[in-house]
């Protein structure tokens, strides 16, 4: 990895030399006296508020217990630590003197007013795919809703060379996807519009798509999945692990409640996407990001009853009995999960909504056991999951050995081979930072 990552960061510092000239130098952009609100109709505010939700502007720019919008919240990457941005109104430390074209200049492209080039944790190249109309919309919304706030941002702790600001040139030559949004024909008009806010706006492949060695998206394996922020976002394609195709139906379900009772809860980063960003879009936004994600066969009868079959066998192997199970550390999972789990899931008795049977859920069939492990570790809040019911944590209740042989045993109930190394998987996930979701 990390010889990878030095051949990539000299691959970008060549690229970025050379296009230097062309494409490293941007003008600054004039300040401007800060707009008034009687500029903006209203509707266009109120629109740029939801964009801004869809986008989780808030989620990235708001410290934990900050203001709104002041920035400086922290996020951990491959590269260093690298703080957001103030971009409340604020004349000095924010936006305030930020024109229209000096906002839109940094959505599309990542170029900061004064003509930095901006680091690609904040996902620009998203961004770009949406309309002038729709990013002025939340220029709008900013410059006259958010309160400004007086907050310098902190100094981003990335390391000598990848600091230097004109590398991001090199890399932007090389990686960054510039094109505009583009409908396909073929799709329809629904299809296209699933297609142009998850793309843009709710930048799902922004966290779901992996990244090559210097960070940048793969778009050869668009939403094959990936690590963050010390989860994994699973494949949204077929390749997803779980064992029931995900349908429409499903996706709409748990994009809109943060539950599929076929698919489980979400958790860590994905909560906030669904509580806080996706949850301003209106019904048939989510019916039309769900269409786009879903790969719903013509023959929809046979489906269900491939479905059925999955499901019926799923429901069968979570009621493994204990006596049956020969390796006695499963078994002493067994046991473990009995006492501290299975009151609150399923039982045997009917699938329902808040009692998550675990053998369909993707953490227990992702190549490591990193989510299954967060969950048992840290639980579910209120505004996690379904929202309002809550799942304890079980961080001071079990030790690493325990979380482990729950977690093979939950494993082997999904009828998937042992995961190598896990009570030590479970020790580095318990040790690695906490992020605030
Ligand atoms: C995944 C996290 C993330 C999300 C989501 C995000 N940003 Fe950012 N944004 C950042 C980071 C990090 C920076 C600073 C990058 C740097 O230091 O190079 C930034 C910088 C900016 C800047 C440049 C500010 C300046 O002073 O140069 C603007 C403007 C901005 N973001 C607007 C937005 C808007 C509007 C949204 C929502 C539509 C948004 N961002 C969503 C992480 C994010
Ligand atoms: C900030 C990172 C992030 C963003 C942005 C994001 N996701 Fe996720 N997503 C995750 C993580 C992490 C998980 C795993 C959560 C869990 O296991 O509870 C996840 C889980 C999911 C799942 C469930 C997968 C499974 O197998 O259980 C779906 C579906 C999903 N995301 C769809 C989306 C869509 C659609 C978007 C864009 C609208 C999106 N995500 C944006 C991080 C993200
Ligand atoms: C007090 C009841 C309760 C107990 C005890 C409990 N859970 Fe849960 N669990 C829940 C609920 C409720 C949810 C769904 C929460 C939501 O969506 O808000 C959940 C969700 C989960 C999830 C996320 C699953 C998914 O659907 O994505 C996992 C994994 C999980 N539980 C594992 C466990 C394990 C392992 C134990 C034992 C160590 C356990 N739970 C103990 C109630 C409980």
């Amino acid at each position: 990895m990390r010889k990878r990552l030095i051949y990539g960061v000299c691959l970008v510092a060549i690229v970025g030399l050379a296009g230097f000239s062309l494409y490293a130098w941007h003008p600054a952009i004039d300040p401007i006296t800060p707009p008034s609100a009687d500029q903006f109709p209203q509707e266009m505010i109120d629109q740029g508020e939801m964009l801004a939700s869809a986008g989780y502007c808030s989620t990235c720019h708001t410290s934990p217990g900050g203001q709104p919008y002041a920035g400086n919240y922290e996020m951990h990457t491959g590269f260093g630590t690298i703080y957001s941005s103030n971009i409340t109104p604020d004349p000095e430390t924010g936006i305030g003197r930020w024109s229209e074209e000096a906002f839109i200049r940094a959505m599309r492209t990542g170029v900061s007013r004064d003509g930095h080039h901006l680091l690609p944790a904040f996902p620009y190249e998203h961004f770009n795919k949406m309309t002038d109309h729709d990013l002025k919309a939340i220029y709008a919304y900013i410059m006259t809703s958010v309160p400004a706030v007086d907050e310098e941002k902190k100094a981003n702790g990335v390391p000598f060379p990848l600091n230097m600001r004109w590398l991001q040139a090199g890399w932007k030559l090389l990686f960054a996807d510039t094109a505009p949004f583009e409908p396909d024909p073929q799709k329809s008009d629904q299809w296209n519009r699933g297609a142009y806010l998850a793309e843009g706006v709710a930048h799902c492949g922004a966290c779901h798509t992996p990244r090559n060695a210097v960070g940048a998206e793969q778009y050869d394996q668009m939403y094959e999945g990936a690590a963050i922020d010390g989860w994994i976002a699973p494949s949204l394609t077929p390749s997803n692990p779980s064992p029931i195709p995900w349908r429409q139906q499903d996706f709409y379900t748990y994009l809109r409640t943060g539950n599929s009772m076929l698919h489980g809860s979400a958790a860590g980063p994905m909560a906030p996407v669904i509580h806080q960003g996706l949850a301003a879009l209106p019904d048939r936004d989510i019916q039309a990001i769900s269409l786009y994600l879903s790969h719903d066969e013509p023959s929809q009868v046979d489906r269900d009853e491939a479905l059925d079959a999955e499901f019926h066998e799923a429901l069968q192997s979570a009621l493994t009995d204990q006596a049956t199970i020969p390796d006695a550390r499963i078994n002493e999972g067994a046991r473990l999960y009995a006492t501290a789990c299975s009151s609150c899931h399923y039982n045997g008795q009917h699938l329902v909504k808040g009692r998550p049977l675990l053998t369909i859920d993707s953490s227990t069939h992702l190549d490591a056991p990193t989510n299954l492990v967060n969950v048992i570790l840290d639980g579910l809040r209120a505004d996690q999951g379904i929202s309002g019911v809550v799942m304890p944590g079980f961080r001071d209740a079990l030790s690493d050995a325990e979380i482990a042989q729950i977690a093979a045993y939950l494993r082997h109930t999904a009828g998937e081979s042992p995961w190598p190394n896990l009570q030590q998987q479970v020790t580095d996930v318990r040790q690695q930072p906490r992020f605030e979701h």
